[in-house]
């Protein structure tokens, strides 16, 4: 009999090879594709068990046994073990807890590492992980600097193991149009914009929104159930700041709130950069590519100097910001914190506009698609030949069958890219120009240090 491990290397989707049609239409996909049976079920081991822990982690134990949770709040990973033991079809006590992410690695029975964790900690988990033999879904935005995604794409290289982003507006959600529902506006955007179905496009809008700001922060001593410094990792080990107040989280430069600053994050740019400039990115067809210029203005909640805040004890990413990132095939992006049509992406081409969000899909060329639909294989094609729906299950069927996932690293770094860039143009008050072949920025050499960032002793990211 096979184990589970044979079948990671042999399991083909039979169902492909039998034509062209997408997988879901055969019947032979649903044997292929088997969660359940118990020589067949991965084992995970979670990393990072916060707030948004407790979005994914429950459908991804739909198909696997949860089997280790780690994290640097005791609280945190307390609460994540509890959630785990009580979830129907787990395997109860048996999931273990860890502080240090290096002990689930080390596990030979661990399959398949989430990565749920502050920004600043995804890159090196994910490196070490993949030279452990772990397939890995990591939490968007995969890097903090444009350095970070290369290194990820090396190991990649060298490891050939399954990775998922979670970029989940590249496989779910659904929006109304009129008197149509479309289940996958995303893809049905980027489809439309690919085919041509606004004609030549000349401009894109990625609306996602501002960041909060504060006033100073005042220091404390970090709780007793958290390790602070490997909180901080690479980051400058600085003081532990919390205030009540502002969002559910209080104000800190810690849980949740660590999107603020640009130690641990990228602000908005990247929070949501990863979603909208990415789906962007797709639809223009310059995934595997980038711009040749960013620039642009921003408000910061404190002064820079250098690209550096002058301040150490409040918010510091980009509150207000209006980007123009130019692409070598004509097209204009904008990726600003406000504009009329609010959060979404609005495409504009010589024959039409379109207007895409996680709540809606609009204009004249989407109520056109009535009587004008789309080819039967639009959607398969761009979504790898899989059934969309559900992010953690394409990975899991590629972890199965050995595909790359529908948001792979290689373009996922591209569009991160262009979020980095656009931070990078603001922090130093210039327009930037790039070499989207050899990966850098050209005739600044200050700027080009922000590539990458300083990694604190013990902390740093090798191989
Ligand atoms: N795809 C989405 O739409 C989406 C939505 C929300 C959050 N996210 C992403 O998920 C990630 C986590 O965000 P969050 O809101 O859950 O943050 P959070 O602060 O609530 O949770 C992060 C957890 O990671 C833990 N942690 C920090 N360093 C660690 C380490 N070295 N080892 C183990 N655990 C460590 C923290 O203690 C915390 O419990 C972020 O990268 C965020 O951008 C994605």
């Amino acid at each position: 009999m096979k184990n589970r491990r044979d079948f990671l290397k042999t399991s083909t989707v039979a169902a492909l090879a039998a034509g062209n049609l997408p997988y879901w239409f055969s019947g032979a996909s649903v044997q292929a594709y088997n969660f359940q049976a118990p020589n067949e079920r991965l084992n995970i081991g979670s990393i990072g068990t916060g707030d948004r822990w407790k979005q994914v982690i429950p459908n991804a134990m739909n198909y696997c046994n949860v089997m280790a949770v780690c994290d640097v709040d005791a609280e945190h990973r307390g609460e994540g073990a509890g959630i785990v033991q009580k979830t129907p079809g787990q395997k109860g006590g048996e999931v273990r807890m860890y502080e240090d992410y290096r002990k689930i690695l080390d596990r030979k029975d661990i399959d398949i590492v989430t990565i749920i964790t502050p920004d600043h900690w995804h890159s090196k988990i994910a490196i070490e992980a993949l030279r452990a033999g772990k397939d890995v879904y990591c939490e968007k935005p995969l890097t903090l600097t444009i350095d970070e995604g290369k290194q990820i794409i090396k190991a990649m290289e060298e490891t050939k193991r399954v990775f998922q982003v979670g970029t989940q507006q590249r496989s779910e959600m659904s929006a109304r149009s009129g008197d149509k529902t479309f289940p996958h506006q995303f893809l049905t955007a980027v489809a439309m914009v690919r085919l041509g179905r606004i004609g030549q496009v000349k401009k894109v809008t990625c609306d996602i929104g501002g960041a909060p700001t504060s006033g100073a922060i005042p220091k404390g001593d970090a709780p007793r159930h958290l390790n602070w410094d490997m909180w901080l990792g690479q980051a400058p080990l600085v003081d532990y700041r919390f205030q009540e107040g502002g969002g559910k989280w209080g104000q800190s430069r810690c849980h949740y709130e660590f999107r603020w600053w640009y130690e641990y994050s990228g602000g908005k740019m990247t929070d949501w950069g990863a979603h909208h400039v990415d789906i962007a990115t797709w639809a223009i067809g310059m995934e595997n590519s980038g711009p040749i210029s960013v620039e642009g203005t921003a408000e910061h909640p404190v002064p820079f100097k250098d690209g550096h805040p002058t301040k150490d004890d409040q918010y510091n990413a980009a509150h207000k910001f209006d980007i123009t990132v130019m692409y070598p095939n004509g097209v204009e992006m904008h990726v600003v914190s406000n504009s009329t049509d609010g959060n979404g992406i609005l495409f504009e081409g010589t024959e039409g506009r379109l207007f895409v969000s996680r709540g809606a899909l609009k204009g004249k060329p989407v109520e056109d698609l009535a009587t004008n639909p789309l080819p039967d294989d639009a959607i398969a094609n761009l979504y790898k030949g899989k059934k969309p729906g559900d992010h953690m299950r394409n990975f899991m069927e590629c972890v199965k069958d050995r595909a790359q996932p529908i948001s792979d690293v290689w373009t996922h770094h591209r569009s991160m890219t262009t979020c980095h860039l656009s931070n990078i143009a603001i922090r130093l008050g210039r327009k930037l120009n790039w070499d989207a072949e050899k990966q850098e920025i050209v005739g600044d050499p200050q700027a080009k240090l922000f590539q990458a960032r300083e990694q604190r002793k013990g902390y740093e990211i090798t191989g």
